[in-house]
């Protein structure tokens, strides 16, 4: 009895083969690219994904018979926009979580609405990054494909379709979509009445752990996957991210320093920040919500950092000296915590949270003739901790106030970005044993959704355990002093920021 998780990531596909103990047993990673077709423009062909998912289950199916695959669990990009025609074919490229053309659409709708029901109805203000101002966006500028628009599908949704030959979809991801009534867990009737769209372009919605649909003989001919085989619900990948590393229960929080960096508070009741700062969104545990701060280059930008400012670390690393971004951080720990006065601002891709501005730039501020490429790294890497803390205060706003964080993603296994989270927290952070992220909190609801465990909750007791402990050291003063002046620094430079977007 196994299980798959599946994530349809930015850059990748992650298929998860995972043993009924939760042991991960193999585990592919077909990667793609995604195009940038214009500024602020992100987009991938929703085929990508499909040839590269077909290309990982076959790859996982070479270790184990597919008779012993009990459960699938389908996990990916929130936000996505996915048109299909009728005939179930994709009308143009997805337009992804990280695209920001769609900002005057986002006034626009709010305006039509009113920005106190947008705030009542959805949990969230609508946001460049989510689902409906896209599709507003495709509204107003391409007409003609508008026009034969039969489905309206999420990244992973799409996989689905594809998988099964069915529209489903599932509380999570359709929180992000700005359709979702997120409290009273449906889609908005309100919402799509305003904008005149059509309930019928979007999927069924059911809780996570739900087996919607199976493996039709197409698919099962394409990877490998025997027929029949259920799919169950699975989760956006914030929130089977969480799942995946035991954020399962009131009051837990989870960081996560992906691409994307993530603050997680799981909430039971549904509870909305009141200027809608943080996200207010469904939990893949069912019937739970959750609340979430999202800033869009975390560890993206120490990757930016490490291919535009560490060549020559990559060049030592083709030398077999070690991991680029383990001899970038080496360096930085010859530095003291507040880098001498230098702040990196982490905003190289617009912002989310607390500052929801597409046109919020990077910025090294406070340099002077003694920084040191190393006081440039670490500088990256405290600035991306504190936009991370400023979730978390958000959240301490609203009273929660969690004993402990649970850290995942890859920049959490650099001792140095752990400590350092640690001590701007102010919190102690810890780790678990699951380490594969989203794709394995997909297979974990897999079992949950095909009765091999009771319950999400009894899934993560089961396979989830605290492996390492990081507590708040005594340069948490320092960094305190830094954090105020980084958050001075976006008010001050806004105004500079939307100038410098309109060359
Ligand atoms: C969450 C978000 C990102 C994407 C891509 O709101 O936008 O985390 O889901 O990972």
């Amino acid at each position: 009895m196994n299980f798959i998780g599946i994530d349809v990531g930015t850059s990748s596909i992650k298929a998860l083969l995972v043993g009924p103990n939760g042991n991960v047993l193999a585990t592919s990673n077909p990667e793609y690219p995604f195009q940038t077709p214009a500024p602020l423009c992100a987009e991938t062909d929703p085929d990508v994904w499909w040839d590269a998912t077909c290309r990982a289950l076959r790859e996982l199916l070479q270790s184990v018979d597919s008779g012993s695959i009990s459960g699938i669990g389908l996990t990916g990009q929130m936000h996505g926009l996915v048109l299909l025609d009728e005939k179930g074919l994709p009308l143009r490229p997805c337009i992804m979580w990280n695209d920001q053309r769609s900002f005057q659409e986002c006034e626009e709708m709010t305006e039509k609405i009113g920005a106190a029901e947008v705030l009542r109805i959805t949990g969230n203000p609508i946001l460049a990054g989510f689902t409906a101002p896209k599709l507003r966006w495709v509204e107003k500028n391409e007409p003609e494909i508008f026009a034969r628009i039969s489905k309206v599908l999420l990244p992973k949704d799409f996989i689905r379709y594809r998988l099964t030959g069915e529209f489903y979809s599932e509380m999570s991801d359709a929180s992000g979509t700005s359709m979702l009534n997120v409290g009273e867990r449906k889609w908005s009737e309100e919402i799509l009445a305003a904008m005149g769209w059509p309930k019928a372009w979007l999927p069924e919605l059911t809780e996570s752990t739900v087996a919607s649909a199976k493996v039709s003989p197409d698919a099962s001919e394409l990877t490998g996957l025997a027929v029949d085989t259920p799919v169950i619900a699975g989760g956006g990948d914030q929130a089977a991210q969480a799942v995946g590393c035991g954020i399962v229960h009131e009051g837990m929080v989870s960081a996560t320093l992906g691409t994307s960096g993530v603050v997680f508070a799981q909430s039971d009741q549904y509870r909305v920040e009141p200027e809608g700062k943080l996200h207010a969104f469904c939990h893949a545990v069912p019937g739970k919500w959750h609340l979430m701060g999202v800033m869009l280059s975390a560890a993206g930008s120490f990757q930016w950092y490490k291919n535009q400012l560490g060549k020559e670390e990559q060049v030592r690393e083709e030398c077999g000296e070690g991991n680029a971004y383990d001899l970038l951080t080496q360096s930085a720990t010859t530095v003291d915590p507040g880098c001498e006065g230098l702040v990196f601002l982490p905003y190289l891709s617009g912002e989310r949270t607390p500052y929801p501005d597409p046109h919020a730039r990077g910025a090294f501020v406070g340099m002077t003739l003694r920084h040191s490429k190393a006081h440039l790294t670490r500088a990256v890497l405290e600035g991306v901790s504190y936009g991370l803390k400023d979730s978390l205060s958000l959240m301490q706003e609203l009273g929660i106030r969690p004993s402990k964080i649970i850290l995942s993603g890859g920049g959490a296994r650099s001792e140095l970005w752990k400590q350092m989270l640690a001590d701007i927290f102010e919190t102690s952070c810890c780790l678990v044993n699951a380490t594969e992220g989203a794709a394995y909190g997909a297979a974990l609801l897999a079992a949950v959704g095909c009765g091999s465990l009771p319950s999400v909750e009894d899934a993560s007791r089961e396979w989830i355990r605290e492996t390492e402990q990081v507590e708040t050291g005594p340069n948490f003063s320092e960094y305190k002093k830094n954090y105020g002046i980084y958050q001075d620094l976006y008010p001050a430079l806004k105004k500079t920021f939307y100038n410098l977007s309109e060359e």
